[in-house]
């Protein structure tokens, strides 16, 4: 029988109502947890139905039996994170909670809280033994992980200084992603792929990362963020380890997260190119004369034997045409035996959203014509498993409670990632404008000519 107490420190911010609180629901509602209790903590004076509430929007199919259920084992404490005492009436309030829903103590705590907020916490929690009980202690940290190496490695050291690698959980919320998910197990689970997977037979990847929405009311995290910092550290990065990973001898945790981490480091960015929409600098909270971009296309290569050779193209943007989040291998071409050559090479398309998907293009023959045309094998998820995949967030909580670490990053992926980074935004680029809802500044199209390239999408 599965139970725990779910802490979330910082529970009235967006992302609890938006992902959490439906997650937490959808696991009751599934049966992934048989009983759980979940306490909400922040500083300000709240009712933990009011955030109930806010949260009910964002769950679909809502069942009223269910949400009861959850309110019924929902609690809040206004908590000043700097005060020493507060840790201490915190860990009795658990334990008080766990003994009338009767829980076995294991406790997951969820850092939704500014980041510099991480480290602090978390040592109070070991020594005020919060962490301490008859069952197990994890904590959950979401992104963003630090601002920079510098600051990651400072958040790590002293998070590792008070809990052990195997307790500690940073999410990536694109790794709970379905289609993501998926990357390695087709590479790996298929044939026909990996015998073809390196600079033999591959000519180029693109990993695209397109946004319809703006900055929405993250003004002043965004500005100091941007795009690099925002999506291409952490998610597009993470998309790109699962693509070019070395095969692990096994698909665990630990074999999946060494392969990764080899990747991260051998990255060698060629070249960049970033943008701001216009209009960006006139949303209020924004700086007036703002550098900050909302738009990325990067060509990096690998050093590995592997993908010698190979570039990677990482694009990203926000208020761009279309919602696109999608990876594309584009494979060499055939030699040409026939009359008629096709103008089209191989292309594995992974489409992560909005469709859920993969499709495979090759050549095909007109019937009656001497034509060679591509054409595309699909496999649409919702056409075969249907419209009800979990959502990532309900994903990473399943396995954080299951214990099982592989869709979560490690301290030194993290790391790695802030390396390239921090290289790119201390060449302090020009930032070149675009206009909202269009593919991103005009300058890509220089971009793609230079390095013989076409976008995808
Ligand atoms: C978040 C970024 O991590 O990912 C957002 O902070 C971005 O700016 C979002 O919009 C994209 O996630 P998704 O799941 O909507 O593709």
């Amino acid at each position: 029988m599965v139970d725990c107490t779910i802490i979330i420190f910082g529970i009235t911010g967006d992302l609890t109502k938006r992902k959490l609180i439906p997650a937490i629901y959808h696991l009751l509602k599934r049966k992934k947890v048989d009983k759980l209790a979940l306490v909400g903590v922040a500083r300000r004076q709240i009712k933990m139905n009011k955030l109930l509430n806010a949260a009910k929007p964002f769950i679909k199919n809502l069942d009223a039996k269910v949400f009861k259920k959850l309110q019924n084992a929902a609690y809040y404490r206004p908590f000043n994170f700097n005060d020493p005492q507060g840790y201490s009436n915190l860990k009795e309030e658990l334990e008080k909670i766990e003994r009338k829903h009767g829980l076995k103590g294991n406790r997951l705590f969820y850092f939704a809280t500014l980041p510099h907020h991480f480290g602090f916490i978390s040592h109070n929690l070991a020594k005020k033994g919060v962490t301490k009980s008859k069952g197990w202690a994890r904590l959950v940290y979401e992104k963003p992980f630090g601002h920079d190496l510098k600051s990651a490695k400072k958040m790590n050291k002293s998070i590792l200084r008070a809990f052990k690698e195997k307790q500690v959980y940073r999410i990536d919320h694109y790794l709970g992603k379905e289609i993501v998910g998926n990357i390695a197990l087709v590479r790996f689970t298929n044939r026909i792929f990996e015998p073809l997977w390196n600079n033999k037979h591959i000519e180029s990847v693109q990993i695209i990362l397109d946004e319809k929405l703006g900055i929405e009311d993250r003004a002043k995290y965004y500005d100091e963020a941007g795009a690099l910092r925002d999506v291409v550290q952490n998610h597009m990065m993470q998309m790109l380890a699962l693509t070019a990973m070395e095969e692990p001898k096994k698909l665990t945790a630990k074999r999946m997260r060494n392969e990764k981490a080899n990747v991260l480091k051998k990255i060698k960015v060629e070249d960049i190119l970033l943008g701001q929409y216009d209009g960006y600098k006139k949303v209020p909270k924004i700086e007036k004369n703002s550098k900050t971009e909302t738009f990325a296309a990067i060509k990096l290569r690998i050093n590995t034997k592997r993908w010698k050779g190979v570039p990677f193209y990482l694009k990203t943007g926000k208020k761009l045409d279309k919602k696109d989040t999608s990876i594309h291998i584009k494979f060499k071409k055939v030699n040409c035996l026939l009359a008629y050559c096709p103008r089209e090479t191989n292309y594995l398309e992974m489409r992560i959203q909005p469709e859920l998907g993969f499709a495979l293009q090759l050549n095909s023959k007109v019937p009656e014509k001497n034509i060679v045309v591509p054409v595309k094998m699909d496999f649409c998820h919702e056409c075969i498993f249907g419209k009800e995949t979990a959502e990532a967030y309900e994903v990473l909580l399943e396995d954080v409670i299951e214990g099982d670490q592989s869709v979560f990053v490690r301290n030194d992926e993290i790391e790695y990632a802030w390396k390239v980074i921090d290289k790119i935004r201390a060449k302090k680029l020009k930032v070149y404008p675009y206009k909202k809802g269009s593919v991103g500044p005009e300058e890509l199209k220089k971009f793609a000519k230079k390095h013989n390239m076409r976008w995808r999408i």
